[in-house]
């Protein structure tokens, strides 16, 4: 079988789902037609004797990989990244977050500020983000453009703030902001780029008014849009959320106003109670765990077993600037050093999550909170190619890797490879960043 332009990927690849087996195969071949598809993965003699086309060989310390779905991170928050971590989450809001945000309302500053973004998290091997905006509706646009031009899969969402107890400068009119939001999901549906969508973002319960979350609920269901928000980070916060709605926990007050369907992301979700898990895994909502803002701004250590136990899907976010990586591949490391603090906490002697559960959770686990995972998360035949390749050599001495099973590079690559593994990023087979 042959088609024109058909590529045929032959090396160690991850291709396994389940975190309980192996995730990476030996010897492997993936053959990605002309519009970006995967149509056939297998052993490389065999693939290599039944399809045609241009051979791509990785090197012997090379994995490909799917791509990295960030489910979470603040686009107008890179200007902060890794700097000012002094700080508990309202502080640091009030204090960095919303003075740097605030700046968005300059064109030319918007429009630098998200080119950069979208270079910085392509070159880190993140295929799909989902991103929060500002306030300011021409700055969603501006950061759905590069997304668009880059070649990024993306969620864009125009965030939502009417009432900002934290910053009065940073905040919209009820009726402003919900035009506004309808503005700018119009506008980015009409770069007609099928990568790209808005997503409802109201930003969390503490700055949004009822009748605000209303009507972006309204909107999700009437546009069929995803929807993602904050929950549960942080005492404080949450101290806050009650005094502004005594009668409502913390998720009841997004599902009252219909905000909780099956591809909202509820970010950090912490502090959640049994019954609001319970009431998630209900709805099919996903948790998105950001374990390096959660360390940063001291928010807190997600207990992913009892998470999982509920059977809550759990994605993983970076969280720029709260995090201070935009790599998802700390955040999968970072994943993994959460669960390792309980297993102590709790006394235990093993750790839940494993190298291979932290690298479903962003992947696989993204493309399920979005409800894409027909499309992509994984390498399987069928689903668009949305990959990376690391050479993990490029980060290690190669004299160390010598002996290594193709799931022990990929270990290592999880745990101590840097952001010179990354060599090449592919989003629908269209090769979107090379090093
Ligand atoms: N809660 C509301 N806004 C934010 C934000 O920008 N970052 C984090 N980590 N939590 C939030
Ligand atoms: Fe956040």
């Amino acid at each position: 079988m042959a088609s024109e332009g058909d590529k045929i990927f032959v090396g160690k690849i991850v291709v396994g789902t389940d975190p309980a087996g192996e995730l990476t195969k030996n010897d492997w071949a993936v053959v990605v037609d002309s519009h970006g598809i995967i149509n056939a993965s297998g052993n490389k003699d065999e693939i290599v004797a039944r399809y045609d086309g241009e051979i791509i060989k990785l090197g012997p310390y090379s994995l490909l990989m799917p791509g990295f779905i960030d489910a979470h991170l603040h686009a107008p928050q890179f200007g902060n990244i890794g700097a000012h971590q002094d700080l508990p989450l309202l502080d640091w809001l009030t204090t960095y977050t919303f003075p740097l945000e605030s700046k968005f309302a300059d064109k030319n500053f918007s429009e630098k500020m998200n080119a950069a973004v979208v270079r910085s998290t392509l070159s880190r091997g993140t295929t799909t983000a989902c991103y929060f905006g500002t306030i300011y509706k021409d700055d969603a646009l501006a950061l759905a453009i590069q997304c668009s031009e880059q070649g990024q899969r993306a969620y864009v969402g125009k965030c939502n703030i009417d009432s900002n107890p934290l910053a009065t400068y940073y905040l919209e009119k009820t009726a402003e902001s919900v035009v506004d939001t309808a503005w700018a999901a119009r506008e980015i549906r009409g770069l007609g780029n099928s990568l790209v969508e808005p997503i409802i973002t109201p930003r969390f319960a503490v700055s949004c008014s009822p009748s605000l979350m209303e009507s972006l609920g309204k909107m999700a269901k009437e546009e069929n849009m995803a929807i993602q928000t904050h929950i549960s980070e942080n005492e404080g916060e949450i101290q806050l959320m009650k005094e502004l709605f005594p009668n409502d926990g913390y998720l009841d007050v997004y599902d009252k106003y219909g905000l909780v369907s099956d591809r909202c992301l509820l970010a950090h979700s912490i502090y959640l109670t049994d019954a609001e898990r319970k009431k998630m895994s209900e709805k099919g909502a996903s948790i998105v765990h950001c374990p390096d803002s959660n360390f940063a701004l001291m928010s807190g250590v997600l207990d992913h077993k009892v998470a999982d136990d509920a059977n809550v899907n759990i994605a993983l976010g970076t969280d720029v600037s709260g995090g201070t990586s935009a790599s998802m591949v700390d955040a999968m490391r970072y994943a993994e050093l959460s669960s390792k603090i309980n297993t102590i906490k709790n006394k235990q002697t093993t750790s839940y999550l494993n190298f291979k559960k932290a690298f479903i959770f962003g992947t696989l686990n993204g493309a399920k909170a979005l409800k894409i995972d027909d499309q992509v998360g994984s390498l399987e035949v069928g689903k668009e190619f949305d990959a990376v390749i690391a050479d993990v050599g490029a980060s290690l001495e190669t004299a160390f890797l010598e002996n290594d099973s193709p799931d022990e590079l990929l270990e290592r690559f999880i745990h101590c490879a840097d952001p010179r593994s990354i060599k090449n990023v592919f989003v629908r087979g269209k090769e979107v960043f090379s090093s």
